[in-house]
Order: C-alpha cells, then structure tokens, then sequence
C-alpha cells in the first residue's frame, strides 16, 4: 500500500494514499463536511459518483488523496485535485486541495496534519510546482502554523441581493410590490454596467473549441490563472454531477466571455463560479452577468455569491463582480499555498493580472 504508516500517536491508524476500493467510504464521511445541503452537488446521484467524478475523471490527472483508516472505515481525508496553472507565461501542474475532514473522534491526533504532507509528497513526485486551497478558519491556522503553508492572497466573499426579496425579509412588503414598482429592475441596471456594443448572450450545453481559442487569445493577458481551455471546463462544470448553468458571449460570432453559475435546489442562493473575459471587455462581462442575473432570479434565486482577490484581479471580470456583488462580508477568505518547487516563492508570484474565482477551488 501507497506510504502507509502507523505512528504512536494515532495508534492502530493507516495512513497512505487512497485506492479504488476506499472510495465508498471516503464517500460516507464526506457529507458531514459538506453539511445539510451537499446533496445540491449531485441530485439524483450519490456522493459516491460525485467522489469518483472529482478523483478519476480530471483529464489532469486522478486525485491524489490521503486516508486514515481504523480497520476499512476512512476517518480522515485530504484530497488534491491535480490542476494546471498558468504563472507568469509558463504553466505548471498545481493540486487543489480540499475534502478536509477528520471523524469527530479522531480529531486532535496529527491526522490531518499527517495526511497533508502525504497529499503535497505525492503531487512533488508527481511533478506539482505548489498546493493551493481556501481553507475555513479550522484548517487555515494549522496549515500556516505547522505546515509550511503561506498565505498570498485574501479573498472578499461578496453577494447580489435581489432588492425586493430583501425588502421582504426585512421589511415584510411583500415582494410583489417592490418588483411590480420595478425595484429588482432598477438595481440590476445601478449594479451591472449598460453594453455599449453588439453582444450576444446565449446558453452552453458544452465548452467547445471556441473557449480553447478565447483561452489561448488571452492567457498572457493573465498572470496567474488554471488553463481555461474546453477539456479543463467540460470536466468542472458540464460532466459535473452539479447542475451548474453556463452561458457564453459572442461579438460577431467569436466567444468573447463565458459564465458559469448555480443556482440551489432547497435555499434560494446561487454563485458565480467563473466569469472569464478580456481583461478589458466590460460590455462581455456585463452582458454576462446581466443574463445570469436575470435567468438565476428566474429559477427563484434571491442572493448571489461571488468570491474576488482583494487586490491582483484587476480585470474586467473581476470588477464587473466587484459592482455587481456589492455587499462585502467583513470577514475575508483565506487563500493558503504551499511551494513545492523550490523556484517558487510568495514574493516571485506575480503581483497583478490574477484570475482566481469560486469555481478554481473545491466546492460550490
Ligand atoms: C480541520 C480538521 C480537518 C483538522 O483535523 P485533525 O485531524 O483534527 O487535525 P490535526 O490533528 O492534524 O491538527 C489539529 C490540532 O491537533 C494538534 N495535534 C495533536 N496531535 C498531533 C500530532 N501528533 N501531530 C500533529 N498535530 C497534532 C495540532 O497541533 C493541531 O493543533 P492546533 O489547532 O493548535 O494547530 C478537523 O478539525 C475537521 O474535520 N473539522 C471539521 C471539518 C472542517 O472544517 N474541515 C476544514 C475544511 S477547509
């Protein structure tokens, strides 16, 4: 078995890197991770499916994912998914981590700890440059304080309110109204910029070449971004178990910007997960999440999350999310890497031109 080990402190624990026949079980300890709503990520499949989508169907490569087990039950996970990263203008292999959970009475032992430096072995020797994730406030000051992590980035969490459902809920005027009097209509225009040329917004079933064309037209406009070519988006979001919903922009018949977003099943709340355009195309990105806006207050959606650097996204995208989402939560994301190259540090990383959104990291 792949570096399995025991150590006085976790006792009788396997740890080592995960095999097909873990799966299941990785699949049962998930959702107490993912929360009351994870199923939203798979309907109509099982967390099973959706572990074996996420771990072995990445055209980057499967997932390098670390396990302790007590007997054949996983009680400690760390997955890394492999991504690949345009720095400056060279692209490397980068592993995304994420499915941080330890059971309950496991925690406080080293497991997870042991399971990072399992996770970031296995993705140098497979030839990873850095690790990277958005850890919550339990994760963030045990991989800074003990596992070489460092933080390069903060990121703001960001919402669209839909004005007549909040004068609802705080107000208790019926929705109706405001939207009657045009409330919702009036925002959407303060908040999203007007189009000052010929774009059209249509739906997308499927990434086609045209986003491989946009991504190599415009990957030196960025400095730090994944590959945004089909294979990478028809993996994320379209062979995804997550219904996510996609639309593209074209100016004379070329694809100029994509959008994706979801939209949940059992709380009125949607996200904007990547929004990717030239870096000086306002009118794409406004055109975008315009529509998105539109067809997610359509499905009943009354908040929308977006997720933006708080300095290095200076693009068109990262704006026209910044206007569009304007309530700030005061508490920011961390964004945490570890360098495996020893080439790699924080201060060589670029200082501008970052394109980083909610759909580059694990979940949503
Ligand atoms: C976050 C989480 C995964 C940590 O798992 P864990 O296995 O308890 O983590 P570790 O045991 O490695 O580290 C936890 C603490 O135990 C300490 N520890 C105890 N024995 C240890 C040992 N032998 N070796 C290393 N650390 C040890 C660590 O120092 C750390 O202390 P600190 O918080 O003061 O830094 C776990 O708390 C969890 O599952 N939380 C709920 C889900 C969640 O929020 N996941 C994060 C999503 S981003």
């Amino acid at each position: 078995m792949n570096g399995a080990s025991t150590d006085s402190k976790t006792g009788a624990l396997n740890t080592r890197l995960a095999c097909p026949k873990d799966l299941e079980s990785v699949s049962q300890l998930l959702p107490e991770l993912g929360g009351p709503h994870y199923g939203e990520r798979f309907p109509g499949k099982t967390s099973y499916e959706f572990c074996r989508w996420k771990y072995t169907s990445n055209p980057a490569g499967d997932a390098a994912v670390g396990v302790a087990l007590d007997g054949d039950r996983v009680v400690s996970v760390v997955a890394g998914t492999p991504k690949r990263v345009r720095i400056g203008g060279e692209v490397v292999l980068a592993f995304e981590l994420g499915d941080f959970i330890t059971a309950n009475s496991y925690r406080n032992r080293g497991l997870f700890s042991k399971l990072i430096n399992l996770v970031c072995d296995s993705a140098r020797q497979r030839g990873a440059a850095f690790v990277y994730v958005r850890p919550n406030d339990l994760s963030f000051p045990i991989l800074v304080s003990r596992l070489s992590f460092v933080e390069p980035r903060k990121m703001d969490e960001r919402r669209y309110v839909v004005p007549s459902a909040a004068m609802e809920r705080k107000l208790g005027i019926p929705a109706v109204i405001p939207r009657a009097l045009g409330a919702d209509w009036i925002l959407r225009r303060i908040v999203v910029r007007d189009v000052k040329t010929s774009v059209r917004v249509e739906p997308v079933t499927r990434f086609d070449d045209g986003v491989s064309r946009l991504w190599a037209r415009l990957q030196d406009c960025y400095r730090f971004s994944l590959v945004r070519d089909s294979h990478y988006l028809n993996w994320r979001y379209i062979d995804c178990p997550t219904p996510y919903s996609a639309w593209a922009a074209y100016r004379d018949d070329e694809l100029v910007g994509y959008l994706v977003a979801f939209a949940g099943s059992s709380q009125p709340l949607g996200t904007f997960l990547d929004l990717f355009t030239h870096p000086e195309d306002e009118d794409a990105a406004s055109a975008l999440v315009r529509a998105a806006i539109d067809a997610l207050e359509q499905k009943g959606v009354r908040v929308i999350y977006a997720w933006t650097l708080q300095y290095g996204a200076e693009a068109a995208a990262a704006r026209t999310l910044a206007r569009a989402c304007f309530l700030v939560k005061k508490q920011p994301l961390h964004v945490a890497i570890r360098f495996l190259d020893d080439n790699l540090s924080i201060r060589g990383l670029p200082s501008s031109d970052w394109q980083l959104t909610v759909g580059d990291f694990d979940g949503s």
